[in-house]
Formats: structure tokens, sequence, C-alpha cells
């Protein structure tokens, strides 16, 4: 299987998977406990179905939106995703030249494996800093005080990451950051000599966004769960969210709401939008998938604040249906990693080029000419 034998997004994770270390590949792919929620997050948008209106003359269409008070063109946003340096060599460099090419939202992570001055040096497009709230409350400070000198355009604070979830695919797999060769996966190292070569010969795997305050992630391997379990803040409540919104003053965002009770809290507090999220099912196992619970949310705080739907997005469609049940925005992060781990920045193009083409087939066909006419009444409930 080649690039361009890629069609869709789960033609991309085929890819990944044939060409990462399962350890790695485990890591993406994985989520908590079971993987209910994981899985919960794709299938809750098959089952409300499209209604379309045909004759609709949709020679012209407009596909943008605001986003986070700017204009995108496209209704769809790349969350925020740790250690990319670890899925392929161009780590967060593609993602970063990737959505600018198309104009879109990209996020990095407080564990990104680029800095925070490299990303901003890269690209004028809008950007996004996802904040880990630390127990070193230094390091929380300086974090956001690079932001704003880089010229950050949003800081979004994740707050479904008050301990770890119980990843189990990396348990067994003993993923670390950074990477370490285990005799356990020794053999899937060895039969993937292009990436194991890229990981060994390339630029080293760095946590840049830490470095200056902690040696875990960096010069000290520890799995993901031990770092959040370790690192984090859990005392993190409501006072140092809006602490930290004041703090950091320009476009915030709370990552992993997913009450209408919350929401309505983050309206309180000034954030300019909510992040409808369960951390791609990493976090919570049995919980709701984002797009299941967009109509209570809309109720709640519709008008109040941007609703950005973040999880399961597979398809142009799953962003129209969640536009449809009243999102601002979609948002995703395995739409694009398993692109950039089959192929860099040219597979993290090609399957942003394959969501925008769906996109639009899929606002044609349904004889939409502007993302406002993406109403409830288009779709029903099986
Ligand atoms: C490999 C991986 C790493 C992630 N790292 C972070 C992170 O560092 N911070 C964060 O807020 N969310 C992180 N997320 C969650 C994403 O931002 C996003 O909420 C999730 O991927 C949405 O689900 P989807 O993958 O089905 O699109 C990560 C997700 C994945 C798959």
């Amino acid at each position: 299987m080649r690039l361009a034998d890629c069609h869709n997004i789960e033609d991309f994770r085929a890819l990944a998977r044939a060409r990462l270390p399962f350890p790695v590949f485990d890591y993406i792919d994985g989520a908590a406990d079971d993987e209910i929620t994981r899985a919960r997050n794709t299938a809750a948008f098959a089952e409300v179905d499209l209604v379309p209106d045909v004759l609709a003359g949709v020679e012209h269409i407009d596909t943008s939106c605001t986003i986070l008070g700017r204009r995108s063109p496209l209704p769809l946003m790349l969350s925020p995703t740790a250690v990319q340096r670890a899925f392929h060599w161009q780590g967060e460099t593609a993602v970063a030249r990737a959505a600018a090419k198309f104009g879109l939202w990209f996020g990095i992570s407080s564990l990104a494996t680029r800095s925070i001055e490299e990303i901003a040096a890269l690209t004028s497009g809008p950007k996004l800093f996802q904040l880990y709230v630390h127990k070193d409350k230094g390091l929380n400070d300086h974090m956001i005080a690079r932001c704003k000198a880089a010229g950050f355009d949003a800081l979004a604070l994740t707050v479904d990451t008050i301990v770890s979830g119980k990843r189990e695919r990396c348990l067994r797999s003993g993923f670390t950051t950074p990477p370490r060769f285990t005799t356990r996966a020794l053999w899937s190292y060895a039969t993937r000599p292009r990436w194991t070569l890229d990981y060994l010969l390339r630029e080293r795997f760095r946590l840049p966004n830490l470095e200056t305050h902690v040696a875990e992630g960096t010069r000290k391997a520890v799995s993901i769960a031990e770092y959040f379990n370790t690192m984090l803040d859990v005392s993190m409540d409501w006072e140092t969210a809006a602490r930290i919104r004041e703090n950091w003053g320009g476009t915030f965002v709370l990552k992993g709401v997913m009450s209408a009770g919350d929401a309505r809290r983050a309206v309180e507090i000034g954030a300019d939008a909510i992040m409808i999220s369960n951390h791609g099912g990493r976090q919570l196992d049995g919980s709701r998938a984002p797009f299941d619970q967009l109509p209570e949310i809309v109720d709640a705080v519709g008008g109040k604040i941007e609703i950005i739907c973040d999880g399961g997005i597979r398809r142009g469609t799953h962003v129209l249906k969640a536009l449809c049940s009243g999102a601002s925005a979609a948002s995703g992060g395995r739409l694009y990693l398993y692109a950039l781990a089959a192929a860099g920045e040219a597979g993290v193009a090609r399957a942003l080029a394959i969501l925008k083409d769906e996109i639009e087939r899929g606002m044609r066909l349904m004889g939409v000419k502007h993302i406002a006419e993406l109403t409830p009444d288009r779709l029903r409930r099986r």
C-alpha cells in the first residue's frame, strides 16, 4: 500500500499500521479500558441520517465559517496531540505546514516535540497551544509567557486529563516518551527499518516546551500515564481555569467539556469556546460521545460560546452532521495523525485534501451552499 492508495482516513490508518512499530501505532490508535468510548465517538455519527435537498443550484458553495473568532476556509480544526516526532521524524512541523497550506487552525500539545517558537516561526496561520496544568506553577507560567511572546492565537486548557486514562495497549507495549526499544517489540522495530532509522539518525526526540523545567519525557523515559500521574496538577479546578484565562488574556478554549453544566460554567468564566471532547476515548471509557452530547450542550449555551465537536471525525459527512447538530466546527486528532505517521507532511496534506473534498461534495449533495444552512431539520435520528 502506498500514499496514493489512501482514499479515506481508514486507509491512512492501515498504512500507518504497516509502517509503524506496534508500540507507536498502538499509542496513536489505542484508547482507555475497553475502548468503548473510542468506538462510540465515530459510531455515533452513523445513528443519524442526513436529509438532502435537491435542485439547489450548488455550482458555487462557501465552506467557510468562524472558528475562534477568525474566518476558517473549512469548519475543521486539527486538535493538539502529543509527541508527534515519535510518529514521523517531521513531527509537528509537518502538521503545521499542512494546516497552513489549507488555512486551518491546528494545535500543538504541551508535550509537543517542536518548540512554541519553532512553530510560530513556521506559520503565520492560526495556531493554538494546548496547556496541561503542571504541579510546577513556574512551568505553567513559563509556557503561557512563551505563547504570548511567540504570538500564538489561542490557548486551550485541557480539563479531561486530571489523571491518565488506563490505556492498556500502552501498558502491554511499554510505550514511553522518548520511545525506547523494548525486547518485547524488537521484532516490530526491526521490521520497520524506515521508521527505526529515521528515529535513530534524524534529530533527537525532545519535549522542548517542558524540558526547561522537567527531565521526564526528554532526558528520562517515562510512560505517558506516569508523566500525567506524577506531573499534572490533580487539584486543578474552576478557579485554576479562571486564573489561567486571566493570565493568558487572549482567545481561551476549554478542551474536554462534556456536560451542559460545565458548558455553562465555561461561559461564566469567559471562555471563548469549548471543545466537547473525551480525548478521543483515551480518558474515561464508558463516557458519552461528543456528537451525542451536542444537542444538550447547544440547548444550554448555544449562541453564547463557540462549540467545537472533537472526536470520532473520520469523514466529511461527520463534520456536516456535527454542524447540523449545532456545533460551530469539528475537530480531530487521529484524522491527521494516521496520515502523519504514514507519510509525514505529504500524508497530512493528502488527508486534509480528502476531507475538504468530502465536505464540499457532501454540501453539494445536501443542496447546501453555506455552512449556516446546516441546521437540525436536516438530520433524522433512526
Ligand atoms: C496520539 C494522541 C495524542 C494526544 N495528545 C493530546 C495532548 O497532548 N493534549 C490534548 O489535549 N489532547 C490530546 N489528544 C486528544 C486530541 O486532542 C483529540 O481530543 C482526540 O484525538 C479526538 O479524537 P479523534 O482522535 O477521534 O479525532 C491526543 C490524541 C491522540 C490520538
